[in-house]
């Protein structure tokens, strides 16, 4: 494998689609081992995560439930700042044990601004599955139960992840070469 260009810069492998895949394999024994016969609900951040719900949800040999659904973001009145709205949310959460799916935890803000929301509606347990986490990035405390794996403060692309729209469809990870 040898580096990319997409709009201005350059990019070099990460992690590999087999690794991914291996690490997916995992999360996905341990969740059908921790949820057998309590159905969760898997509810997947659009775009980002897309490939990891997808790959994931396909080795996910328990009953469960998926859905999919974008954040939007938008500047609230007066002095509440930036609110975010769950669009697609069409299941009722009471009492549903719910996992939520990220590609990518950064800062936090995202979940920690959303995950409120969700445990507003009753849930009977949340948790959070995400592919990848910046630790030294992380300012909201965010717990991370199933983890793919943690990465450097770096700029990643691919496996569902952009930079500017592009990139999504690689089936591997890359790194920006700074
Ligand atoms: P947070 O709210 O700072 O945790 O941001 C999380 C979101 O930012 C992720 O769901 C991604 O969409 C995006 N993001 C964070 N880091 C990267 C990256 O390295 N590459 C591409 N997108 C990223
Ligand atoms: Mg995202």
């Amino acid at each position: 494998m040898s580096t990319i260009h997409v709009h201005d810069k350059v990019f070099e492998p990460y992690l590999t689609t087999e690794a991914i895949s291996d690490r997916i394999q995992r999360i996905a024994e341990q969740i059908n081992q921790d949820y057998e016969g309590m159905r969760p609900l898997f509810i997947a951040i659009l775009n980002g995560s897309f490939m990891f719900a997808s790959d994931l949800f396909k080795v996910i040999s328990i009953e469960a439930e998926i859905c999919f659904i974008k954040l939007a973001s938008y500047k609230g009145t007066k002095s509440s700042g930036h609110v975010i709205t769950a669009i697609g949310l069409d299941i009722d959460l009471i009492g549903r044990h719910v996992i939520v799916l990220e590609d990518i935890v950064d800062t936090g803000k995202t979940l920690n601004e959303f995950l409120p929301q969700l445990e507003h509606q009753q849930p009977a347990s949340m948790r959070i599955a995400a592919l990848l986490h910046k630790p030294e990035a992380t300012v909201y405390p965010i717990t991370v139960n199933y983890l793919g794996f943690s990465v450097p403060n770096k700029f990643l692309l691919g496996y569902g992840l952009d930079y500017d729209g592009l990139g999504r469809n690689l089936p591997s990870i890359y790194k920006l070469i700074e």
